[in-house]
């Protein structure tokens, strides 16, 4: 008889259980956190960790405020918008809680409730800063980590974390879904496979230490902590502090959720949504995004990159519904550790030469139809140079509109500064980017794509995962652009009515 090796992974596991969610007040928790609710009818409470701000002091009110008025929700809300309002007080759980903070700010008692009452956490808050003091960026990505293992501890509660692709540092070729180690400088691996990063970490803090003592004040603290974070980065083999701190916080709960289900989801460049709840959903101008809206304001027409190289990206929908799998898998199967990426170039790989080509025309041709994107008829190329000719051209350009400056300030002009601003806006995205547009890596995802193999036939349909039918020029064209300009360039806000939605209440207490 032939083995059974089909559709073993059903939502049917998150059928009563409650789950522990971080960073749904960001772009990809609240994609994950509306599909949830729309699509994962049997799961029973849902824990949101929020941190209160100046104007909105606890989670329940941030949610309501900042996130149950996102646009991402009109699908659910098409039901009424009573219905959704009862749908969160049924569902939603609101611990105000600081990720950095011990029990992330939560007195003993309420953290070991929370603890007994939660069947699974989905990590996804990090600190996205490319450019994050190391202090900051290591609190967040890597030393929070201590607290989500404490919360699993006494039920060995499964834990999906969301990573990056980009874990994987300066490596280059086909990167499978492994555990990832740093390209320059060797480290001591333990038998289980992590890397023992404990003795970094340590080396990290006295670091930081040793800056701050160093430097006269917080500002100058802040920079040369910034400074201190891409130099180690850079040395022991990634772009910046935000990839290197995500490592480290890897490695971190490698080695100490041993026995423990962990799955670590990779995701690379996210995007806009492929298909739900709406095509084209976005929030905040992300990685490429930046770059193409700096092309769409003429503010950039050379950058440095290899554009016959391939860029990865993926859909954020994709990413939610990935997250959702792996989390069914992580319940309702034997504790492992997984690590699945969620990717495209080696699936269905687009080139930089491709992306650009695709929204140079499109602003050509309808640069009318994204009145937030384009400023009007972009007039110039936008060309990608390799990076030594991008430095050399630059140093010569800034001579000489420094040069040019000088001549129109004695006639009592300042006829140039806009193109010394524009040439600022390219150093400052090269800067920060350029690591990005020339890529010598592709991210496999092999394991994920057997995980959704594995799935049953309704949640094969309702969370696909592969963009290998994905045709990159009807998606940037018809749905990345035209969302970037009606969403992330202008939030479509969605007033619920004054005290209409009434939080749900946490089973303990009010608020943890
Ligand atoms: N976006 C991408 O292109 C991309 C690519 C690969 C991987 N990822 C990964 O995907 C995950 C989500 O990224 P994203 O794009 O959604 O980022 P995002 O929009 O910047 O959201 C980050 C979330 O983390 C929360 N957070 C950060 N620091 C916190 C703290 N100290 N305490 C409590 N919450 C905190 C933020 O809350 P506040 O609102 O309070 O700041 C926010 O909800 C991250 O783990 C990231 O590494 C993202």
């Amino acid at each position: 008889m032939e083995a059974q090796t089909s559709n073993t992974i059903t939502l049917d596991s998150f059928a009563g259980k409650s789950v522990f969610i971080t960073g749904v007040t960001g772009f990809v928790g609240k994609v994950l956190l509306e599909k949830i609710l729309r699509s994962v009818p049997s799961v029973e409470k849902i824990y949101l960790l929020i941190r209160g701000n100046r104007r909105y002091p606890s989670a329940a009110e941030r949610f309501r405020h900042e996130v149950a008025t996102s646009s991402i929700f009109d699908v659910l809300k098409s039901e009424g918008e009573a219905e959704f309002e009862r749908l969160c007080e049924r569902k939603l759980r609101f611990v105000s809680g600081e990720l950095t903070a011990e029990r992330f700010g939560l007195s003993e008692a309420a953290f070991n409730e929370l603890a007994f009452d939660v069947d699974l956490v989905i990590n996804s808050a990090a600190s996205v800063n490319f450019r994050e003091p190391l202090d900051d960026a290591l609190a967040t990505n890597t030393l929070s980590l201590y607290t989500i293992i404490q919360l699993t501890q006494a039920r060995k509660t499964p834990v999906v974390h969301v990573s990056t692709c980009y874990v994987n540092g300066y490596h280059e070729g086909m990167i499978a879904e492994a555990v990832a180690g740093p390209a320059c400088t060797p480290m001591v691996k333990s038998k289980d496979g992590y890397y023992e990063v404990e003795p970094l970490i340590a080396d990290l803090q006295a670091r930081v230490a040793a800056v701050k003592a160093a430097s006269e004040d917080s500002a100058s603290h802040a920079e040369a902590l910034v400074e201190a974070g891409l130099n180690e980065a850079d040395r022991f083999g990634w772009n910046d502090t935000y990839t290197f701190t995500k490592w480290i916080g890897e490695q971190i709960l490698m080695q100490h959720l041993q026995g423990q289900a962990l799955t670590i989801l990779r995701p690379s460049i996210v995007e806009s949504t492929l298909h739900e709840p709406t095509p084209g959903w976005i929030e905040g101008v992300k990685v490429a995004d930046a770059i193409i809206m700096a092309y769409a304001r003429q503010k950039v027409t050379y950058f440095p990159g290899d554009p016959g190289a391939v860029i990865d990206i993926i859909p954020v929908d994709l990413v939610a519904n990935s997250i959702i799998l792996s989390a069914a898998e992580a319940l309702g199967e034997a504790p492992q550790h997984r690590i699945y990426q969620c990717s495209s170039s080696s699936s269905n790989p687009v080139s930089i030469k491709q992306v650009i080509q695709y929204v140079v025309e499109e602003g050509k041709q309808r640069h009318s139809e994204y009145p937030n994107l384009f400023s009007g008829m972009p007039r110039r190329p936008f060309i990608m140079i390799p990076g030594w000719a991008f430095h050399a051209g630059l140093t010569m350009a800034y001579r000489l509109l420094a040069w040019k400056q000088t001549v129109f300030s004695w006639l009592g002009s300042t006829a140039s500064t806009a193109q010394l601003s524009n040439l600022d806006t390219m150093v400052k995205l090269a800067l920060i980017f350029s690591f990005y547009t020339r890529p010598r890596y592709r991210f496999s995802n092999e394991k994920l794509r057997a995980l959704a193999a594995r799935a049953g036939a309704h949640e094969q349909s309702i969370l696909p995962v592969a963009t290998r039918d994905m045709d990159w020029q009807h998606y940037l064209q018809r749905i990345h652009l035209p969302g970037l300009n009606r969403y992330a360039l202008r939030p479509k806000a969605v007033k619920l009515s004054r005290g209409k939605v009434r939080m749900a209440r946490s089973p303990v207490g009010a608020e943890l």
